[in-house]
């Protein structure tokens, strides 16, 4: 099965077996006939924070889950969410019935049952915020089981599913905890100043959309897959001696003596925006993001990953690691 237009990145992949069971009973059984025939598994969600290799061996499953309903729970309206739901098409949906608290994430691309992986944010907001547990069914045995948040040991675009349970188990469902009292967090770049003082989470999600849009390339149109690197962490001492030799560095202090910096001002700085190599390039507007002009493959994107990670390491001594999860390396 070709896979090539199955991510967002369009890196050419041939899976050699494709399920995308609905049900949890399909699921289970196509993992079961995948361990009797020695099928090595590689899951995929909506494809747009993975780097594919030419070739899957085994059996590459998509849960198709598309199922969500809404409850009510002690002044919360939960949402319980099936791992194959557009996790965009959940915000606004929310969004629209007036509920608080995923409103920032619009437009994150991707599958719902991906979301955890890595922790998703945005202006302010991470899913870890309002994700109450995960439902996952075991690889290993088809068995059930519900995580709560803090099992799921989430940091910066990072969780257990990175971790420890990687490649063990596959996310079936969220459950969200959300709230119909206005809890608006605008707190993150020139979000405030694009709204009224008292925007609904509709109002939010739509100018979180239009942020979005000036900035990140639609993979529709120019493919890519968000930030290509994480925003790196490095200790408060670093910071301050980068700091007295680039006072306009954008900085952001973190709990246990740890600085954010933003991986795109440090390419920018560089003079890399907007470079290209063959098939691929840095954006025009954001420099964190590498868009594939087409033709290109995995090899040739980490080729040029590589090239700017040496560069803002050899002006910053700053490493750089790639956001989006390399697949079967
Ligand atoms: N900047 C530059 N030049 C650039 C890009 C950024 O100078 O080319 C500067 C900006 O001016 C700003 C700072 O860097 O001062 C941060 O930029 P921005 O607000 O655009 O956010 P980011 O750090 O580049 C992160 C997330 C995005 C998320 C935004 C908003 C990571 C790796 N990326 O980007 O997430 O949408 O914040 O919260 O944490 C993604 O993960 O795929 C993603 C798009």
């Amino acid at each position: 099965v070709d896979l090539t237009s199955a991510n967002t990145l369009a890196l050419p992949c041939r899976a050699e077996r494709f399920s995308a069971p609905g049900t949890l009973s399909a699921l289970r059984s196509t993992l079961a006939k995948a361990r009797c025939q020695g099928w090595p598994i590689t899951l995929l969600g909506g494809g747009s924070n993975v780097l594919l290799p030419e070739q899957l061996p085994g059996l590459t499953v998509r849960p198709a889950l598309s199922q969500w309903w809404l409850s009510q729970q002690q002044g919360h309206v939960l949402a319980h969410v099936g791992a194959g739901v557009n996790w965009h098409a959940l915000v606004m949906a929310t969004a629209r019935r007036g509920l608080w608290g995923i409103e920032n994430l619009a437009l994150i691309p991707g599958n719902c049952g991906a979301a955890p992986v890595q922790n998703i944010g945005a202006y302010g907001v991470e899913l870890a915020d309002t994700l109450q547990s995960v439902q996952v069914m075991e690889l290993a045995s088809g068995q059930l089981a519900w995580l709560s948040a803090q099992e799921c040991q989430f940091g910066y675009r990072d969780s257990v599913f990175k971790g420890a349970m990687a490649d063990k188990v596959v996310i079936t469902q969220l459950v969200l905890r959300l709230s119909r009292k206005p809890a608006p967090q605008l707190g993150y770049g020139d979000l405030a100043a694009r709204l009224s003082s008292v925007p609904t989470p509709l109002e939010v999600a739509e100018a979180v959309c239009t942020i979005r849009r000036e900035k990140l390339p639609d993979p529709k149109v120019l493919a890519n897959a968000g930030s290509f690197f994480k925003n790196p962490l490095i200790s408060d001492e670093q910071a301050a001696h980068l700091l007295c030799q680039y006072p306009d560095m954008p900085h952001f202090r973190q709990m246990k003596g740890q600085t954010k910096l933003a991986a795109g001002w440090l390419i920018d700085q560089c003079g890399l925006k907007g470079m290209r190599d063959g098939a691929f390039g840095v954006h025009q507007h954001q420099a964190l993001v590498l868009v594939h002009f087409g033709g290109g493959d995995r090899h040739g994107l980490m080729k040029i990953a590589s090239y700017i990670a040496a560069q803002v390491e050899a002006r910053f001594g700053v490493r750089l690691s790639p956001e989006p999860r390399l697949i079967n390396s």
